[in-house]
């Protein structure tokens, strides 16, 4: 890893900044570009007062054409940047969520989805003129068709109870003590909320990854890959927010490293049956394997079965029937002795597939 870029936010112009980035260094970007909101008049609530909305300077763009040159510049940039089998998600809203995904399309990023975050408590549409505008979209791309990108299925499965997560995801805006404020006033009028960024980071990317905001803000894209274990590389080319994002990241702790494995996805789990470690040799007949505290035992038979007391079967339905449950995955209930060392066996079938 390019340490010039582990771990460090910048205050500068991404259009000079990306340029001085390698080919390939980055396994994600998230960017949350200016949405080129073209707010004319100042938006008032019914009892006059101002309504906090973002109308400064850095999202200001003479007319579309200005726009669209500068996503492509930047979205080029990115594309170069991104390892082979890197991704990148980019969150706008109807300002400009439907020119970024052309640009995306025609550099040649590989859309996989498009995610719709719906606002629990947005802002009302004080006017009464339109419906009130409830979510963002956010495009996921990888880099090219070909790219094996990365997909915590498992996990973002398990964080759904159990259900196959889907694109429409229901989060609060970003408030109460999470959002930023000086003197009672938001530092940051975009500030995006750590759950979205959360969701993000564990989806698609790894421990230790190393992932870049090209607009960071108030700091968010990095305050969540230092608590998730990843290194980030961030962006800013306000003074205010970068120091607002420094300060944030200083008092920003990391989750212990120990909780921060996710599952595995099936899919890439050999699919060996447990019978063919011992058709293979590999586990002897009448080995004795345990529960990770060594208080159940078993023995293995010659046709791959176990046997415990006077429950015998798979070393699923066996571990199953001794936890009374409905289910249970023996290849990581079950344990054996390496070199002194209580292993699950789940180890013995990645050894015969890494030995193939
Ligand atoms: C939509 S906000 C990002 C908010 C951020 N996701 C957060 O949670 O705080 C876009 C940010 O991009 C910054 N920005 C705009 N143009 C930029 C550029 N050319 N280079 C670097 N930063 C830029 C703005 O100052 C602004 O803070």
């Amino acid at each position: 890893m390019n340490l010039d870029f582990k771990n460090k936010l910048v205050n500068g112009d991404s259009l000079k900044e990306l340029r001085k980035i390698p080919d390939e260094t980055f396994d994600l970007i998230f960017a949350d570009p200016p949405y080129n909101l073209q707010l004319k008049n100042t938006l008032t609530r019914p009892d006059s007062s101002r309504v906090s909305a973002v109308n400064e300077k850095w999202d200001q763009f003479e007319n579309f054409k200005k726009y669209d040159d500068f996503t492509n510049l930047w979205l080029s940039e990115c594309k170069r940047i991104l390892k082979k089998n890197g991704a990148i998600w980019v969150i706008g809203s109807y300002h400009n969520i439907f020119r970024v995904g052309t640009t995306i399309q025609n550099l040649g990023f590989w859309i996989l989805n498009d995610v719709i975050w719906n606002k629990k408590n947005p802002m009302p549409n004080f006017r009464g003129t339109r419906f009130t505008n409830a979510h963002e979209t956010l495009i996921w791309a990888s880099k090219s068709e070909k790219s094996k990108y990365t997909f915590n299925y498992q996990s973002l499965k398990c964080l759904n109870d159990d259900l196959q997560m889907r694109s429409n995801w229901e989060l609060p805006i970003c408030s109460g003590s999470e959002r930023l404020k000086k003197n009672g006033k938001k530092v940051h009028s975009t500030q995006k909320p750590e759950s979205l960024l959360h969701r993000i980071l564990l989806a698609t990317s790894n421990k230790n990854d190393l992932i870049l905001d090209p607009f960071l803000g108030s700091g968010t894209t990095a305050a969540v890959a230092k608590k998730l274990g990843r290194n980030f590389y961030g962006i800013e080319k306000e003074k205010i927010y970068f120091k607002a994002a420094e300060q944030r990241l200083k008092k920003t702790k990391p989750i212990e490293d120990d909780y921060l494995d996710t599952l595995q996805n099936g899919r890439s789990k050999p699919r060996i049956p447990f019978g063919s470690l011992v058709e293979l040799g590999i586990i002897k007949p009448g080995t004795t394997i345990f529960d990770d505290k060594k208080r159940i035992n078993a023995k293995i038979m010659a046709d791959g079965s176990i046997k415990h007391d006077q429950t015998e079967g798979s070393i699923h339905k066996v571990a199953a029937t001794i936890l009374g449950a409905e289910s249970c995955n023996g290849w990581t209930f079950w344990h054996y002795y390496l070199d002194g060392q209580v292993v699950p066996i789940d180890h013995l079938r990645q050894r015969l597939v890494s030995n193939n």
